[in-house]
């Protein structure tokens, strides 16, 4: 059984700016691992922290890329974005039954901590680039939604609708 539930939109935790992890402790493992759970529980390809209800700068990856599969960083940095973008289509597991079209830089380099504290630096290209590009958003409070044209966000309005009052609905 799923340890954490993922948290869903419009959840205000979603919309919070995350904290820098200032120490790599037996709970941050504990986090990880239950991120890793979750995401594999939905056969998501990434997850951020506050997914799980927590403001903090983790996110975890899962895609076959290269020499590794799955990939868990600490307080991630993207140092280099490049000029050419690229649309990809995106989905989130905070936003169950909604996916569109988002253009993003092709390219990155992503810099940050990996779960043993080492120094990580990772050229990413492809999907991979992408989802770290949507992971690090959330953790700084923004939803591939947010990235939409109004045009396409019109597009959806009756989903988020739904999302809202299943939200209130469920809420206390
Ligand atoms: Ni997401």
């Amino acid at each position: 059984m799923v340890k954490r539930k993922i948290i869903v939109y419009p959840d205000p935790v979603l919309s919070l700016v995350s904290e820098e992890v200032t120490e790599i402790d037996e709970e941050t493992q504990e986090l990880i691992k239950d991120m890793f759970e979750a995401m594999d529980e939905e056969v998501g390809i990434g997850l951020a922290a506050p997914q799980l209800g927590v403001s903090e700068r983790i996110m975890v990856v899962s895609i076959k890329e290269k020499n590794f599969e799955r990939l868990a960083i600490i307080n991630p940095v993207i140092s280099f974005f490049s000029e050419e973008t690229v649309v990809i289509e995106e989905g989130c597991l905070s936003i169950p039954g909604i996916n569109m079209d988002v253009r993003r830089p092709a390219n990155i380099i992503l810099r940050g901590l990996a779960r043993s504290g080492r120094l990580v630096e990772i050229n990413a290209t492809g999907m991979l680039a992408r989802v770290i590009q949507h992971e690090i958003d959330h953790l700084d409070g923004v939803l591939f939604i947010d990235r939409l044209s109004y045009k396409d966000k019109k597009a959806i309005e009756a989903n988020l609708q739904a999302l809202n009052k299943q939200y209130s609905a469920a809420s206390p």
